[in-house]
């Protein structure tokens, strides 16, 4: 009996190896699916640069990267109209009533909404409210293009709202601006300013360069004045000089305008 026991359980050497096999299968089976998988997944996302097709879907991709550090950081900011503002981003959801969007030109959506206000109008705007996205879903755009795009909105569903300004080529930034007078201007720049606006230095427009200062002095004195108090980008306050009085850089400000060939 016990000798009959033991004869079965005990597996010749060739159970043993069919066993063996069949054991190291599974697994064997397993990592060879896995690298199936492995090699499909790469393959699938191998960029192919000989064709076109997917050349031109890399240049889209990267398109927004590529046009964003293309932009002149040196060029004064140009805010968008309200109605260039709806026609690229807005109209999207407006235009249709996509999501519930009040539609543009329909009083009947916009007149509650226009209840609320101006002020109320812009901060859902800039904000986001509900289905809403905040500045429509782009980012990039400033305070006041998304106010003219409400403005261009509203208005049209019989609002009558003012398009709004940069706030320095408004009365009340003109009026904090000291007069600059050109003549005394020219020692503060020699002292101060020429060191980067003579050559150019990290973008600086140049002392005379008309086409350098065209944009520029079209913002208006006050903002200029504003800029060069403050500091803008690549332009550092006072150009570094913390003690400079204010009318001295005024006085610069208003040569460096008049050499550009603007008007005070
Ligand atoms: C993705 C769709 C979408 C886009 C894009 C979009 N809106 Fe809207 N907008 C909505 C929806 C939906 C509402 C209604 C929200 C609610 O009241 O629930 C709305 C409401 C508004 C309101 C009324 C807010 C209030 O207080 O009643 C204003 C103003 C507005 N949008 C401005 C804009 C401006 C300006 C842009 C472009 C810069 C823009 N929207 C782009 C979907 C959109
Ligand atoms: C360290 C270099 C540097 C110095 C010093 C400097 N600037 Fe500038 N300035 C710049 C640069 C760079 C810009 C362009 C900034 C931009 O628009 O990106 C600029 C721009 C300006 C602008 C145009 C601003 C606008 O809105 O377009 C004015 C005005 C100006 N500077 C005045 C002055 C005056 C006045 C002084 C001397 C008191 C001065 N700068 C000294 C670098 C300098």
């Amino acid at each position: 009996m016990a000798d009959s026991h033991a004869k079965m359980t005990q597996a010749t050497p060739r159970e043993v190896i069919i066993s063996l096999l069949a054991g190291l299968f599974a697994p064997l089976l397993a990592i060879f699916l896995i690298a199936q998988l492995v090699i499909g997944i790469q393959s699938s996302h191998k960029p192919d640069a000989s064709s076109e097709a997917a050349n031109k879907a890399t240049v889209d991709r990267i398109k927004p990267f590529a046009t964003l550090s293309a932009r002149d950081a040196n060029a004064p900011r140009v805010e968008k109209s309200g109605q260039a503002v709806f026609d690229a981003v807005c109209t999207t959801c407006h235009t249709s009533g996509a999501l519930g969007a009040p539609k543009y030109e329909n009083k009947g959506d916009w007149a509650p909404r226009i209840a609320q206000g101006y002020d109320t109008l812009l901060k859902h705007a800039i904000e986001g409210l509900r289905q809403m996205p905040p500045r429509g879903g782009d980012s990039d755009l400033s305070d006041i293009e998304v106010g003219r795009a409400v403005v261009y909105m509203t208005n049209a569903a019989g609002a009558k709202f003012k398009t709004p300004e940069p706030a320095a080529a408004t009365a009340a930034g003109a009026a904090g601006a000291p007069k600059g007078d050109p003549a005394k201007g020219k020692a503060v720049y020699e002292a101060s300013c020429a060191v980067c606006h003579a050559a150019g230095v990290a973008g600086a427009p140049k002392l005379g360069d008309k086409a350098a200062w065209k944009d520029r002095i079209a913002q208006g004195y006050a903002t200029l004045y504003d800029h060069a108090l403050n500091g803008i980008r690549g332009m550092p306050a006072k150009g570094g000089h913390a003690d400079m009085a204010d009318a001295d850089l005024a006085h610069a400000v208003a040569y460096l305008l008049v050499e550009g060939g603007g008007k005070l």
